[in-house]
């Protein structure tokens, strides 16, 4: 790993919030991710499953946990199962936790082997009524490609037939969601390094750069500071293709006078930041990109102040349908006669802003949270609302991350460039 190893402190923690919601006599089994086949005989990089993070701290493949705190034998209510590093190993992949690292990293002190995995699974789940096994339940995700975890789970109900099988997803659901003190510092670490990013481009930018020399140039900064790498496929869309709300190409040359729109950002000791800005190639806005951009940066402004403790989340984007109706109003983009006789089913605005406004942010980038349950104190949610007009050749998003807390919310990306003079200052210094 390039990031500097997180304070166990987190992963005992996690893992004793999800111990007491646990229903009496039950074991937990967590998984690592899969290594996933790229071609030949490479993998892709190996990325942990976020949920086998935040319950252990170890980020290798091939490693099992299990949580079982009325196990009879105190040596195995919480059990780590790494794969056995050997010389062999070390030469050929390099290096792997030995037993006293993962006991550092984790907090956890019984460490055993992947070989002793069965057996000792053996002699404990029969003192279990309750299996918990975890299964991805990210309503975003479409379950096309087996895992793990729920491999495991096929064999564990042809051998354990008779126990009762339970959902850990449930439980992480709500704890997830709620960041501590250690993993907000990882945020804030991967918002540091995203800025640094930011600003380095401001002043590469000019007309005629390519997309993708601005991203060999992010990628620079990220790594030079410890990150893993981008938290997802950087967008670098210029001029009309920031239209296009998921492009990634990266392979055209940046022309003057248009605007580019940005959605990159660092992940940090596997904790993601998510930003957006919108700069101007030749470091001016037009009056009419310009227009637009305010009208987005008023936008977010407002939906910021209601990213707070007890805030719901469809009242929070139909109140922010509202204002942005205000705002293409304004830009002429909507007519308020024809606002006034709108079906509120379908919203006019959303042919401009088609996307929600917020999600939340945490080891995955769309992070594991409900859709239901009002904003929490310890939430962070990303606040990023958008103008798309392909009829005019460009979009304007901006997105920050926000933490919500007892006294409203702090908005970790308050010191990255967001204010249009602001940027054109820096692009011309
Ligand atoms: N970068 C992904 C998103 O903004 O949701
Ligand atoms: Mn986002
Ligand atoms: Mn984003």
């Amino acid at each position: 790993m390039k990031y500097q190893p997180l304070n166990n402190e987190l992963f005992i923690l996690n893992r004793k919030n999800f111990s007491n919601r646990l229903k009496p006599c039950s074991i937990a089994i967590f998984h690592s991710n899969d290594e996933f086949p790229r071609n030949g005989d490479q993998n892709f990089i190996f990325k942990q499953n976020p949920d086998f993070f935040y319950l252990s701290g170890i980020d290798q493949e091939q490693s099992i946990l299990l949580i079982f705190p009325d196990c009879p034998n105190p040596l195995y209510k919480e059990v780590l199962f790494l794969r056995q590093t050997s010389e062999h190993i070390a030469i050929w992949e390099g290096h792997k936790y030995t037993k006293e690292e993962a006991r550092a990293a984790s907090g956890i002190d019984s460490i055993c082997w992947l070989s002793e995995y069965e057996t000792i699974l053996h002699t404990i789940i029969n003192y279990a009524e309750n299996v918990y096994i975890n299964t991805n339940e990210n309503d975003r995700y479409s379950h096309t490609v087996p895992y793990r975890d729920i491999r495991m789970l096929e064999t564990l109900r042809v051998k354990y037939p008779l126990h009762n099988y339970e959902r850990s997803a449930l439980i992480l659901r709500d704890l997830r969601v709620v960041k501590s003190d250690v993993e907000i510092e990882a945020t804030k670490k991967a918002c540091e390094i995203t800025r640094d990013g930011f600003i380095r481009v401001l002043k590469f930018v000019k007309p005629g750069v390519a997309e993708y020399e601005i991203e060999a140039e992010i990628t620079h900064e990220f790594l030079r500071q410890r990150a893993t790498g981008h938290a997802y496929s950087p967008i670098l869309a210029s001029g009309k293709n920031a239209n296009c709300l998921h492009y990634n190409d990266n392979n055209q040359v940046c022309h003057d006078g248009d605007v580019i729109l940005f959605d990159f950002a660092a992940e940090y000791a596997n904790y993601n930041a998510d930003m957006s800005r919108t700069i101007p190639v030749n470091g001016r806005y037009t009056k009419r990109q310009r227009d637009v951009y305010n009208a987005v940066l008023r936008v977010m402004r407002q939906a910021t102040q209601m990213l707070v403790a007890g805030t719901i989340w469809n009242e929070y984007h139909d109140e922010v349908g509202k204002i942005m109706t205000g705002e293409l109003i304004g830009l002429g983009l909507l007519n308020k006669h024809d606002v006034d006789k709108q079906d509120p089913k379908m919203p006019l605005y959303k042919k401009y802003f088609m996307h929600g406004t917020s999600h939340h942010l945490g080891l995955d980038v769309h992070d594991f949270a409900s859709r239901y349950k009002p904003f929490e104190v310890g939430n962070i949610l990303t606040c990023e609302p958008g103008i798309y007009i392909p009829e005019e050749g460009f979009a304007v998003r901006i997105e920050n991350d926000i933490l919500i807390t007892k006294n409203g919310n702090v908005d970790l990306m308050a010191d990255i460039p967001v204010e249009a003079d602001h940027i054109e200052e820096i692009m011309n210094s």
